[in-house]
Order: C-alpha cells, then structure tokens, then sequence
C-alpha cells in the first residue's frame, strides 16, 4: 500500500496530508505509530507548575521521526494512546491549539486521537469536560473505530479509569461488546490510555504509580476484550509512564512509556500477513532527565523494581523482551483480503 493510498482514505482526519515516496514494503500491509504521553504544553501559562524536562523536545523528536528522520522509517498514520496535552488546566484549549501548531499541523499522515486523562480532567461521561478535545478533533473522536489493511482498531475513553464499575464504565464495557460484535472477522487493536492489566507486579506497581488508576478498575472491559480474545491482537496503552509488555489469555497488551519523562519512548508497529513486529524508540540520551521519572528518585526517597525487573532502569524501560517483540498471527488474528487501501470508518454502533 502507498502512501498516495492512503491519503485518499475515505475517514475524515485533521492534518496536512502529503503523498512521499514509499519504499518497498515486502508482504507488510502497513506501519503504525502509537503515540501517548507528550503532555506538551502552551509556553507562558500564568500559575501553573512546571512540566516534564524536555517534553516539547522530545515530542519534537517524535515528530521528526514521523518525518522520517533519525534513521527511523515513517509510518503511514499515527495512532494516540492519550495525553499528548499536559492540560489540567483552567482554559484546555491552550494546549491543543499548542499541539495543533507544534505537532500535528507538521505531521504528514493522518493523526488519531484518544483521550487520556490529561485530555479531560478525568472525566469520561461528564458533561462539559471533554469539549476542547471535541474541538480540537472534531465529533466522534472519544469512542470510534477504524479499519486499515484488513486489520480493525477500535479506540476507547478510559479516562475514568479510576471509576469502581458505575453507570459510565458499564456504558463503556457495552459499547466496547457491541463495537467488537459489529467488526466481526477482522483482527483488532485496541488503543485505550489506561491499561487493562496491572503492567507491573500489581503491589509494587500500585505503590510505584501512585494513582488508583493503575489499570482500568472496572474489570468488564477486560472481560469483553477476553471474550474476544480469538480476534484482539493487542491492546495498546500509555498512562503509566514506563515501557512494558504481557501476554494474557492470548492477548498482547503493550504500554509505551510516552515521550514526557524518563523511559522516554514511543512504539511502531509493522503489520504483516502472519506477524506484528513491535519495536519501542528512545528519544535521545541528552534529553533523558530522570527529573521526570514518577516510578522513583525524586518523587520517591528510592527507585521501585519488582520481581521480574530487578534493576529500576528494566522497572521503567521495560525489559528487551518487552522493548522488542512480534506478535504471531493465526488464524482470526489473521489480516483479511488483501486489504482495503487507506483508513475507512467503521460505525461502533
Ligand atoms: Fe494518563
């Protein structure tokens, strides 16, 4: 597939989209980027304390990665995992009409966002509080799906992860049931900000992460991704600010660290027939502050490890195993046809 293919796509994105040239691509059907954790911010906010060392740096760097620069090849669209915007502020649309400018005005393929927590003030399924990530994206951009190279990917607001199941996290669980229903034979990814599964040893990571939001709380979502578990490849994740990567019940779930602090990563992923090759990018050695590690010195008085991860630098940046991987697969995990050319909306409901 070209990228010419591409930017004909029939789903509506934001962004400039230029057609370059494609190099050969064997028997694999397309390359992706998640993207999560920037929190890139407007400059000259009265009030507010300060960000993570370098983050506007380093979401530069993964700009120009997209651009194809650093000796890494570029992807043909770029999925968000949450929180590209620090936010958490009085008037959010500062820091997306700062991302817009900075970041994704610059971006040559399509763009697609998810909400983080930082996006909205925590607030899946209040009123009001996700407004300026509607109007920085557009409508039908909290809970939507789309469908590339006969691969589904279907992107889902946890933002209130740290909701014991109430009415908005059951409205999320059966939406995500009938959403999965509805895509039927295709494979799927699904991109939501909050883990599924604790990505640490559940006890040290509770401790090390220090929100409740440690995973997504209500455990039904997890059930309907497990009942799925012959079609969802993985799940593709951010929040927590370290790199890590678990297999359960058949189902590969994948966290990048994001770019803000210190791991400092994002992950691309390359789609073949019979594989999904996994590979997390360090941003540069000399923006790499452990000023913005959260899992150790100096939010803490030590530097948490757990039993699979006996140093604190495999705690944060995940072991190799977990920086570079490919998933097999077989047979419902399998691609369809030949693949469509460019992203095509899928209807959820
Ligand atoms: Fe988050």
């Amino acid at each position: 597939m070209t990228r010419r293919q591409f930017v004909s796509s029939a789903l509506s994105l934001p962004g400039a989209l230029t057609p370059v040239a494609t190099p050969n691509r064997c028997e694999r059907r397309f390359r992706f980027f998640v993207w999560n954790d920037m929190h890139v911010r407007a400059q000259g906010v009265a009030g507010r304390p300060p960000g993570y060392p370098c983050a506007e740096e380093k979401a530069r760097w993964a700009l120009e990665c997209a651009l194809g620069l650093h000796d890494i090849e570029p992807p043909d669209f770029v999925v968000s995992a949450g929180d590209i915007i620090d936010g958490e502020l009085e008037d959010f649309d500062q820091d997306f009409r700062h991302l817009r400018t900075a970041i994704l005005d610059r971006l040559p393929v399509p763009f697609l966002p998810c909400l983080g927590n930082h996006e909205n003030a925590q607030g899946e399924g209040i009123e009001g509080r996700t407004d300026a990530y509607d109007c920085c994206f557009g409508p039908g951009r909290r809970n939507y799906a789309f469908a590339c190279g006969g691969v589904a990917f279907l992107v889902l607001d946890t933002s209130g992860a740290h909701r014991q199941p109430d009415d908005v996290t059951r409205a999320r669980n059966a939406l995500a049931r009938r959403a999965l229903e509805r895509i039927g034979n295709m494979p799927v990814f699904l991109l939501t900000h909050v883990p599924l599964i604790p990505m640490r040893d559940e006890a040290v990571l509770k401790e090390s992460f220090g929100f409740s939001s440690y995973k997504v709380l209500d455990a039904g979502l997890l059930d309907v991704v497990e009942a799925h578990s012959e079609a969802v490849v993985a799940v593709l994740t951010g929040h927590l600010h370290l790199t890590a990567a678990v297999t359960r019940r058949g189902v590969a779930h994948i966290t990048s660290g994001g770019t803000c602090g210190y791991p400092a990563d994002f992950v691309s992923l390359d789609v073949f027939d019979d594989r999904v090759d996994v590979a997390m990018h360090r941003a540069p050695e000399r923006w790499l502050d452990r000023g913005g590690d959260i899992h150790g010195f100096p939010r803490y008085d030590h530097d948490y490890t757990d039993a699979s991860h006996l140093g604190h630098e495999e705690y944060v940046w995940g072991n190799p195993d977990e920086r570079t991987l490919s998933i097999r697969l077989e047979r419902a995990k399998r691609p369809r046809g030949t693949g469509p050319a460019g992203l095509q909306a899928l209807r959820v409901e």
